[in-house]
């Protein structure tokens, strides 16, 4: 039986937070997210595919800050680029750097859908652009919409704070589900200005979904039956399940898409991305700006980042390493009694827990993520992992054993 963690300075942290920030943290990163008291709340360091948490306990890190961390934690190359641009040239000005074409350039090389990009901040400054763009180029306002796309008032769940006005015009279906989607398309037919879809699904604390056969063919069939733009929100997708995105993988090109996340390898940066014709719509009659959007040092991390999946074959590694990893869980739950599931590889590893009358599953999950916690692997009960290029094939045979070891341990509790 492995002991529960030494968790007192994540404590006494999480105490002090709780005066100073609502909440202590914002969203997805509060100890409810996890398990509470088992899981650590303050990390201080991290390096490769591993973090260190304020205690001094240090964790194969699977999760992978939700998803930015594609080559690994402090990964000097991209950190000296950085640094370089810091100290020889600076990076906000009041007018922007050569850079920006640089990186507009390999994305054009490099995506499908690319013929023109944007460069903003974070995934919901892209994803709420490119709906603005999508409303700007079709002069129609609905939005039929699948997956996560961040905190704006457009799409966000919970709607405290935010006038219905702001998203009556918004209809959601569900992943792999063409019937809802049909029948919203009927509905709103020609008002309909976008559909927004995650390539592969991922909904929330629910297994991670791949599309089935000629699931995106017919999205993107539909889209243009309705004369509505395809947008494909690539946060996760982007940078990880293929250089040109899963878009390049899948076969399928969006009229726009959206990326951000692995892109910076954890410097904040996203993009729009699309063609010509419609990301022209920002020359005058749509609005794009913010002070910090054309700052270069994220532009800097992403040049770097992509040079080395590209040199490196980083995407290639991960994939195979995942594939391995993915086989070996999938067994270790095949030979399990524990009613549980694995889906999301090679990708976006994740074990989730199949409902019950009796709603045990939640007991289990809670449980088996405590057994998890305490062998030193950070994954998360309510969000796929995420597989790192330095993650070695030694971590990863290491995870697997402890989910082996887990899941037994909470046979004999059964
Ligand atoms: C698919 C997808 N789109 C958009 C977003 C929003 O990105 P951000 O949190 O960087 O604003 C996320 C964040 O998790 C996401 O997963």
């Amino acid at each position: 039986m492995a002991t529960q963690l030494t968790l007192n300075n994540s404590t006494k942290l999480y105490e002090q937070a709780l005066e100073l920030i609502p909440g202590a943290i914002l969203g997805i990163r509060r100890p409810y997210n996890f398990v509470p008291g088992e899981y650590p709340i303050f990390f201080d360091h991290a390096k490769g595919g591993k973090v260190v948490d304020v205690d001094g306990n240090e964790y194969i890190d699977m999760l992978c800050a939700y998803g930015p961390i594609i080559i690994g934690h402090r990964e000097e190359e991209i950190d000296n680029a950085v640094i370089e641009q810091i100290k020889n040239k600076g990076f906000c000005m009041s007018l922007t750097q050569e850079v920006q074409n640089t990186l507009a350039n390999k994305m054009q090389q490099l995506i499908p859908s690319c013929q023109k990009s944007v460069f903003v901040k974070t995934g919901s400054d892209a994803t709420s652009a490119a709906i603005r763009i999508a409303r700007g180029y079709t002069k129609r306002k609905k939005i039929i919409r699948c997956g996560y796309h961040g905190w704006h008032d457009w799409c966000i769940e919970v709607k405290g704070g935010i006038p219905t006005k702001l998203y009556e015009d918004v209809y959601e279906f569900s992943y792999n589900n063409l019937n809802q989607l049909e029948r919203l398309m009927n509905e709103h037919s020609h008002d309909v200005a976008a559909i927004i879809i995650t390539p592969l699904g991922h909904p929330l604390a629910q297994p991670v979904e791949m599309p089935e056969p000629n699931f995106l063919e017919t999205v993107r069939q539909i889209s243009e039956h309705y004369g509505a733009l395809l947008v494909f929100d690539e946060v996760r997708s982007g940078f990880r399940v293929g250089l040109g995105g899963a878009q390049k993988e899948f076969g399928i090109t969006p009229d726009l898409s959206v990326f951000g996340k692995a892109m910076g390898n954890g410097y904040p940066i996203s993009a729009v991305v699309g063609k010509a014709e419609i990301m022209d719509v920002l020359k005058s009659e749509v609005y794009l700006s913010s002070t910090f959007f054309p700052n270069s040092l994220e532009q800097i991390a992403a040049l770097k980042t992509i040079e080395i999946i590209e040199r490196d074959d980083v995407l290639g590694d991960i994939k195979n390493k995942g594939e391995i990893f993915a086989e070996q869980v999938s067994k270790v739950i095949a030979n399990s009694k524990v009613n549980c599931t694995f889906s999301g590889g090679p990708w976006m590893p994740y074990i989730t827990f199949n409902k019950d009358d009796l709603n045990k599953y939640k007991e289990l999950r809670a449980s088996f993520y405590t057994k998890l916690i305490r062998r030193k692997v950070f994954l998360q009960p309510y969000h796929h992992g995420y597989i790192a290029y330095r993650h070695t094939s030694e971590d990863l045979k290491y995870v697997a054993e402890m989910i082996e070891e887990s899941l037994k341990e909470l046979e004999k509790d059964l």
